[in-house]
């Protein structure tokens, strides 16, 4: 079966694709490179030993997704396209919802006409809000905090009354916890534009180097050593997600999941497990907690496993290690 992904070039698109490659699949990535590279693309085929196809294109030209869609007779989407740094999302809310929410509803239309109804869709536990209760099952109540969250809700509600409108559509939403990492080949990786706003991007670029210190913020959140706890998740782990989704979409159905590992570790043990792996020293900052930040955010894994057969295994020291090893052979990302 060929699967279209949308915003296949970017960092969670790009290990998507080399396993759907991995697996058998036919792959045809539709992406406008706005934060996306052809050259991870050249490397997921040479890991891959085969070909992709790539349309340059956006997700709101209703009518290349059409004609991209038959002429490759897609069997089914994986729908990543989307704008996702969350300061940008409050200083620039218009492009946010007119990329996230408008290029969403565009891309349904066009797969509508085209007759293609499955769909796997990139979510995040931005979705849940502030956490009113940890580990965050897919029931807890859903409020999103910032516009880019806002943008991922909205899209799950259309998602949801498009599935009861019309049930022979199969939709699964994924809700990502964090993803971190990179291929342990170290070809293929992220490559943050400007300076990393997430933790491990911007460990990594301390450890390499790039930048001095890392600033911690919060050292009194009610956790193990004062500073934040998140489930952060193998971005292969993560990619292997998607592939056993699209095999529960063989029928009609509808599904929220978490993707998430199940435990949590704090800045400073990230900051440990980093230097470890990369035997540089990370030098840290404490400062005053970051705006809208959560303590703790960790997700409930046991429908993931039950209804995907899909679990998280590979640990903190092997996200670390693979992450440096990308960072290390990449001290530029793909530009170079
Ligand atoms: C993790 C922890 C920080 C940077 C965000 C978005 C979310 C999302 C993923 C998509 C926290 C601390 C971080 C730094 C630090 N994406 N930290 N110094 O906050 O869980 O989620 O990215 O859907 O929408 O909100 O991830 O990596 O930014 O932070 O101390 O320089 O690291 O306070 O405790 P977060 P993160």
């Amino acid at each position: 079966m060929k699967i279209l992904v949308t915003g296949g070039a970017g960092y969670i698109g790009a290990h998507t694709c080399l396993a759907l490659l991995e697996q058998g699949y036919e792959v045809v990535v539709y992406d406008n490179f706005s934060n996306g590279h052809v050259e991870a693309l050249r490397r997921v085929q040479r890991l891959a030993g085969r070909t992709l196809d790539i349309v340059r294109g956006d997700i709101q030209d209703g009518n290349l997704v059409r004609k991209t869609l038959q002429e490759h007779r897609c069997g089914g989407v994986i729908h990543f396209a989307g704008l996702k740094a969350v300061g940008d999302s409050v200083s620039n809310p218009l492009s946010f919802y007119n990329n996230n929410v408008f290029g969403t509803i565009s891309l349904l239309d066009a797969m509508e006409d085209c007759n293609v109804r499955r769909l796997v869709f990139s979510s995040s536990a931005t979705v849940y809000g502030d956490p009113r209760w940890l580990p965050i099952t897919e029931n807890h109540p859903l409020r999103a905090l910032n516009p880019y969250g806002r943008t991922k809700l909205m899209i799950e509600d259309v998602l949801r009354d498009l599935y009861a409108s019309d049930p022979s559509w199969s939709i699964g939403i994924l809700r990502y916890f964090n993803p971190v990492g990179a291929h342990s080949s170290g070809e293929i990786g992220e490559d943050p534009k400007g300076v990393p706003t997430n933790l491990m991007p911007y460990i990594a670029q301390v450890a390499s180097g790039l930048r001095s210190s890392l600033k911690v913020f919060g050292d009194d959140y009610p956790t193990l050593d004062g500073t934040g706890e998140r489930d952060y998740l193998h971005v292969v782990d993560l990619a292997e997600g998607h592939i056993a989704a699209l095999k529960v979409l063989e029928a009609p159905t509808l599904f929220e999941v978490n993707l998430g590992t199940g435990n949590c570790s704090t800045v400073l043990e990230m900051v440990d497990a980093f230097a470890r792996a990369s035997g540089r020293d990370i030098p840290v900052e404490h400062q005053n907690r970051r705006a809208g930040d959560a303590a703790s955010c960790f997700a409930d894994a046991s429908k993931a496993l039950e209804l995907l057969g899909w679990r998280a295994w590979r640990d903190i020291d092997t996200m670390c290690r693979d992450h440096w090893n990308w960072q290390s052979r990449n001290p530029e990302g793909y530009q170079a």
